[in-house]
């Protein structure tokens, strides 16, 4: 994982307020953290911990107050929204996915090799001709992710990549983000859904409140997990119908 070589993106001390004096909120506070190329980093936290903030800060969508974001070797980053709705722009499948490499000033081949790849990958070959905006939720999530394979992109952050999603759809993304991994991508995920993708995870931030409240082994991390953080340890094992329960003495 390059332990040796500078991390391909470093945030650094990044801080997000709003509100005026009288009520002022930090949403993001004194935030650091590093990827390493290749590294596969889940950003844990509940609802508000400041998870999409820090994600529209990377993308270069929201300028934080204070702090820096340090990209090495000018890698692409691409970011899929929790809302995949929102990240439509083409009126076919195949034109959505061709968007950015089209935006790259890619050739028309180059441009259409890409897409169809991309679209082979996700499993949407089939409905390339189709409108996006039918596609199912799921479906839309992985249209999402094929126009960041499209692009090239060697930085690849993802906002709850499996809200709204059945056990199916959750499935399929975790395919995706598996292959991105034994691609080398170097990859966020920002998620409070842990228990569905740690596995995968090569290191576990805590995000509670705006404040980074831990970062490292998954394992090591969990086992110094403060429960007031909202974010609760999955390594349960569920034996019968009576375990299945998230109340603590069910
Ligand atoms: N434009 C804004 N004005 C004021 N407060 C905001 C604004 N955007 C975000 N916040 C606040 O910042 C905090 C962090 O929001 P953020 O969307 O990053 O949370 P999150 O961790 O992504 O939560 P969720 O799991 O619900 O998606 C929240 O308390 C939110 O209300
Ligand atoms: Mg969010």
């Amino acid at each position: 994982m390059n332990a040796g070589v500078p991390p391909i993106l470093s945030v650094r001390n990044l801080s997000v307020r709003f509100g005026g004096p009288e009520n002022i909120l930090t949403a993001l506070d004194q935030v650091s953290l590093d990827l390493r190329e290749g590294e596969f980093l889940l950003a844990a936290g509940s609802n508000g911990s400041g998870k999409t903030l820090l994600m529209r800060c990377i993308a270069g969508l929201l300028k934080a107050q204070e702090g820096e974001i340090l990209l090495r070797g000018s890698p692409r980053v691409g970011i899929v929204f929790q809302d995949a709705e929102a990240q439509i722009l083409g009126e076919t499948v195949e034109e959505d996915a061709a968007f950015g490499p089209k935006n790259l000033g890619l050739s028309r081949e180059e441009t259409e090799r890409r897409v169809e790849a991309a679209l082979e990958a996700v499993g949407l070959g089939e409905k390339r001709k189709g409108s996006p905006r039918r596609l199912s939720g799921g479906e839309k999530r992985r249209l999402a992710v094929a126009g960041v394979l499209a692009m090239g992109c060697d930085i690849i952050i993802m906002d709850e990549p499996f809200a709204n999603l059945d056990w199916p759809g959750v499935v399929q993304v975790l395919e995706i983000l598996r292959s991105l991994k034994q691609a080398e991508k170097s990859l966020i995920v920002l998620t409070h859904e842990l228990e569905k993708v740690l596995a995968l995870a090569d290191r576990l931030l805590i995000l509670h409140r705006g404040l980074v409240r831990d970062n490292g082994n998954p394992a090591a991390v969990l086992d110094r997990l403060d429960p007031a953080w909202g974010v609760r340890d999955p390594r349960r094992n569920y034996h019968s119908v009576g375990d299945c329960s998230w109340l603590d003495e069910s």
